[in-house]
């Protein structure tokens, strides 16, 4: 196996750290599916604290917290409004359909930001011709449109359009402490506009895996049954929960420090010829550049950097690529993806 030693490839790359193998170790723990579990139940506290939610329920992914929430949302039928490179729509092999049995209407964005407008138009007419538009779906931060953070105003008016028209709305928020943290927006403000949000654990806050879903009480308890139906529930969970709870303690303000990293490979990236990318463009952990003008083609770069442990990420567009910074990108990371771009283009 190749090592990467500056893997840019996606926050997902993270090992615990010390810390939070000892938090691990010495987690208190029960039968989870009896609700017993202290440490799962102290995340998910956490969690229903920080988003401003009632109640909170720990799953094994975010993919399961998105689809557990569309299947509670929806009935057979429905559709969701949803940004056509959000993760429901482009990774989570059709499991809306699957799942909650509900078509998406995509819409097309720059930035992963949409308007009201879009919304309106994009609301079916009351007619049993269509599929009946149930709910708006909100990534933030954005991840493949590059980390964007959703402003809060037109977080509000988007909500406001839906909520005139009836629509419920989710938070994918597998980034949301990336927004948090950029922003200086609590989570609970962003989570307001929602009848369900989540977040991850194991993408900047560096845990092994996890995330969690937060809602009302009776968003919750059907959530529950819906653990338990698609084989999420577990049981002396608390030894990963523990990571959860010291991630919530420990890695939530050290987010600002991966942004600072990904501005800096930005602002390096600009200066080197043949990388097409808008420094400006950066707003949390990550950095989308085109290498067009490199004169290589993506697997081509991507096999060069391997000698110098560098890796980056492909995106839908074949000539750009990803950079997501973490907690495990080391502090001379940068320079030696710059330099190690450098000598792969030859510049
Ligand atoms: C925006 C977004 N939503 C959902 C997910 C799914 O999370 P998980 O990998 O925990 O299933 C991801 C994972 O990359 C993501 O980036």
């Amino acid at each position: 196996m190749i090592e990467f030693p500056v893997d840019f490839y996606s926050d997902t790359q993270t090992r615990p750290t010390a810390g939070m193998r000892e938090a691990i170790a010495c987690a208190e723990v029960a039968d989870e599916q009896k609700r017993e579990d202290p440490s799962v139940n102290r995340l998910q506290e956490m969690v229903a604290e920080l988003t401003g939610m009632e109640a909170a329920l720990f799953l094994p992914t975010g993919t399961m917290c998105n689809l557990i929430s569309y299947t509670i949302h929806c009935r057979p039928g429905d559709e969701i409004i949803i940004e056509e490179s959000c993760h429901p729509a482009q990774f989570e092999g059709g499991g809306a359909a699957v799942h909650a049995r509900a078509s998406l209407l995509l819409l097309k964005t720059e930035t992963g930001i949409f308007s009201p407008d879009q919304v309106e138009q994009a609301i079916r007419p009351d007619d049993a011709h269509f599929a009946k538009t149930r709910l708006v779906s909100v990534e933030n931060t954005h991840n493949i449109k590059g980390g964007h953070v959703w402003p809060l105003e037109s977080m509000r008016l988007v909500a406001e359009c839906a909520r005139r028209h009836g629509l419920l709305l989710h938070l994918d928020g597998a980034r949301l402490l990336n927004a948090v943290v950029a922003s200086g927006t609590p989570a609970h403000e962003y989570c307001r506009f929602f009848d369900s949000c989540w977040i991850d654990l194991s993408k900047g806050l560096g845990c092994p895996m996890g995330a969690v879903l937060a809602g009302p009480h009776a968003f919750i308890d059907q959530a529950w049954r819906y653990k338990l139906l698609f084989g999420g529930a577990m049981r002396q969970a608390g030894i990963v929960a523990a990571a959860g709870v010291y991630a919530l303690e420990n890695h939530v303000e050290r987010l600002a420090e991966d942004h600072a990293k990904a501005k800096k490979l930005a602002e390096g990236l600009a200066r080197i010829e043949g990388i097409d990318v808008d420094p400006t463009d950066v707003e949390t952990n990550m950095v989308i550049f085109d290498i067009a003008g490199a004169g290589l083609s993506r697997d081509e770069f991507l096999r060069r950097l391997e000698p110098h442990g560098v890796r980056f990420s492909a995106m839908l567009r074949p000539t750009v690529l990803r950079a997501v910074s973490h907690l495990d990108i080391p502090d001379d990371g940068v320079a030696r993806a710059l330099a190690a771009v450098g000598a792969v283009v030859g510049t």
